[in-house]
């Protein structure tokens, strides 16, 4: 099944949304392959966001990543990037809407919660990156109660 990119950014972990933003994903019928609570030095945060090197607020992305810790986890459900990206909200806090998680919670768009990845290649590339040692292998028994087959 397919499987996307998810961190809790800074400001997400410093203002006690993990919790919530894990039950969202859980409840929506999604399995949880990875989870790791870390901080991540300058030169990883700059290889993970290396698509945004040329932007003017490249720097300063930079810097808020790394200004504490993350958490980093690896999601897996039927079409979960693109409905990952869905339940996190648009990139600018005030254009998310309300009952997503940047709708919910976040205002500016250098602060705003959470980072999902944008396709599955690039999903592929984040996990690579931030997994190299592989993922949990599980399956629910509820399976069947959230997939057809
Ligand atoms: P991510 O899931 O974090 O990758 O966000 P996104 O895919 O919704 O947006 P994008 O990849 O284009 O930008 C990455 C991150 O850069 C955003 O989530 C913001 O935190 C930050 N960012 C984007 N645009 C701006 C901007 O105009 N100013 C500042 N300060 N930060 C920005
Ligand atoms: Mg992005």
């Amino acid at each position: 099944m397919e499987q996307t990119f998810i961190m809790i950014k800074p400001d997400g972990v410093q203002r006690g949304l993990i919790g919530d933003i894990i039950s969202r994903f859980e409840k929506k019928g999604y399995y949880l392959k990875g989870m790791k609570f870390m901080n991540v030095d300058k030169s990883f945060a700059q290889q993970h966001y290396a698509d945004l090197s040329a932007q003017p607020f490249f720097a300063k992305l930079v810097d808020y990543i790394i200004s504490g810790p993350v958490v980093a986890m690896v999601w897996e459900g039927k079409d979960v990037v693109l409905t990952g990206r869905r339940i996190i909200g648009a990139t600018r806090p005030w254009e998310a809407a309300p009952g997503t998680i940047r709708g919910d919670h976040a205002v500016e768009v250098s602060r705003n919660v959470i980072h999902g990845s944008d396709s599955v290649e690039n999903g592929k590339k984040e996990i690579a990156l931030w997994f190299p040692g592989g993922l949990a292998e599980w399956k629910s028994n509820l399976h069947p109660w959230i997939y057809e087959n």
